[in-house]
């Protein structure tokens, strides 16, 4: 009998954590070949972690500042990805910035979604630069993570115009709307249609 492939995701989350159970529900309603092998996590007091419990994920906490530095964080991030087996680690609103040594070691095996249309608006608070700068249109970006900053090749986007009575709330909520169907299918792009 031919057994399928299952591939194996470990997503990255410093916060609420919506998008990684968007992934966790998509895959599991579509009964796909993917599985969430574990939610690490920054930050110990991240919702994320709530939501992995109820999903029945394993998570990691590795806590930022119980490190003395940045570097030494980073260091423990490598040692914990080497000691997995994964194809794909997905960044879902993890909120630092990998280092140059873990981009290269994991080259193309790194995705991450962003609240904008890059280039535009790249870095923190993307949707509301986009509000205030008043742009009609903006959007969501899966793309690959490199050493830059929101700068790796672009996977998938989708537009999301923004109307006259739009608030950043509700600009926010058609935003996250967006991602929680995108990142999916971004995923899928990435590891089942090769
Ligand atoms: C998402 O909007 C994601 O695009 C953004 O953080 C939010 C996390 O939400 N990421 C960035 O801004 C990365 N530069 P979530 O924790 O509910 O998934």
């Amino acid at each position: 009998m031919n057994r399928q492939r299952v591939y194996k995701l470990i997503v990255f989350a410093s916060g609420n954590g919506s998008n990684f159970e968007a992934i966790v529900r998509h895959i599991r309603d579509e009964n796909l070949p993917l599985k969430v092998t574990y939610l690490l996590t920054d930050n110990p007091e991240a919702y994320a972690l709530e939501r992995a419990e109820r999903l029945g994920i394993p998570s990691e906490i590795l806590d930022y500042k119980s490190f003395d530095n940045r570097d030494e964080y980073n260091r423990a991030l490598l040692k914990f990805l080497k000691s997995l087996d994964f194809d794909l680690i997905v960044l879902a609103g993890y909120m630092r910035i990998l280092p140059p040594f873990i981009v290269r070691e994991f080259w193309r095996k790194i995705i991450n979604i962003h609240p904008s249309l890059l280039p535009a608006f790249p870095g923190l608070h993307a949707i509301e630069k986009a509000y205030k700068y008043g742009v009609k249109v903006t959007g969501v970006t899966v793309h690959y993570v490199d050493e830059g900053v929101d700068t790796g090749p672009i996977i998938m986007q989708e537009c999301v115009k923004i109307e006259d009575d739009d608030t950043l709330e509700t600009l926010e909520e058609k935003i996250h709307k967006v991602e929680h169907e995108i990142y999916i299918k971004a995923i899928k792009k990435v590891l089942l249609e090769n």
